[in-house]
């Protein structure tokens, strides 16, 4: 069982968490999930495109349930991209009514279960009243310790690195940075989830194999895992399957394998 302290042990290395030190642990510590496949998982069974939207929370409750079962103790869902702001706006309006009554209905029992909720993106972009129930849930649940569950809502990991080396370029120009200290651990504070391990498994349903800007900074080093399984259709049985092909896997950070293993 990890514990808060693990992940703790991953913060503010220099090469940002991907240290060798990492290896010994079999169960993934950071799991993160593009959730692809909703539309044709409805068109599938001739129904419109929100049909499958709206069949993925359960797959989303099955993933949370699984993480806190088997004590992963962080989960980032890629839940809508930067790009997918460029979707018809009647499937982007039935995805932002989705968002907020799943805020709604599923932050009182995240809480309970002890989930730390955070969202990372530009919320920029969102209406103020999802926004403001995305910081409401985020504080309720700031001291919560079981499960880091992080959402990427309007997320890209392009953005990501921009608006780190945007607040990078402000700090240099205020003074506070010389342009020498900016390395590695530099921009990996400034990204998201730099408090966290970088994601040990990133697991993609839906058939495609692409990271579609996902977390592109933090996926250096995580272990690939894809699925032809839609996402609405994903359960706890997936997971474990995804879980025991990353559990066999040799991880050598750039080593050789007899070095990774002494
Ligand atoms: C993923 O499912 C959910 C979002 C991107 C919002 P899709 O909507 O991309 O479903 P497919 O890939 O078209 O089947
Ligand atoms: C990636 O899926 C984004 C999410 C699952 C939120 P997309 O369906 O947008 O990715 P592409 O367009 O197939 O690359
Ligand atoms: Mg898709």
């Amino acid at each position: 069982m990890h514990t808060h302290l693990d992940i703790a042990a991953g913060n503010g290395t220099a090469d940002a968490g991907n240290a060798p030190a990492a290896l010994p642990s079999r169960l993934p510590r950071h799991v993160a999930i593009i959730m692809d496949g909703n539309g044709r998982w409805a068109q599938r069974r001739g129904k419109p495109r929100s049909f499958g939207h709206r069949a993925g929370q359960k797959a989303v409750r099955a993933t949370v349930e699984f993480c806190l079962r088997e004590g992963i103790p962080a989960l980032t869902l890629f839940a809508f991209s930067s790009e997918n702001w460029r979707r018809p706006a009647d499937e982007i309006g039935v995805l932002m009514e989705l968002f907020l009554r799943a805020l709604d209905r599923e932050v009182k029992t995240l809480h309970k279960n002890n989930v730390r909720l955070r969202f990372i993106g530009d919320l920029d972009a969102f209406q103020p009243r999802l926004r403001d129930r995305m910081r409401q849930g985020e504080a309720l649940t700031a001291g919560n310790t079981a499960l880091a569950l992080n959402i990427a809502v309007g997320y890209g990991g392009r953005w990501d690195i921009a608006q780190a080396a945007r607040a990078l370029a402000e700090e240099v120009k205020a003074g506070r940075l010389e342009p020498s200290q900016v390395d590695e651990a530099a921009v990996h504070a400034r990204t998201a989830l730099s408090d966290l391990p970088a994601p040990d498994l990133f697991i993609r349903t839906g058939g495609e194999q692409r990271i579609s800007n996902f977390l592109l900074w933090q996926c250096a080093y995580s272990e690939l895992y894809f699925t032809d399984v839609l996402w609405p259709d994903v359960d706890a049985a997936l997971l474990r399957e995804a879980c025991d092909d990353y559990a066999r896997r040799e991880r050598r950070f750039g080593l050789t394998s007899a070095q990774v293993a002494s």
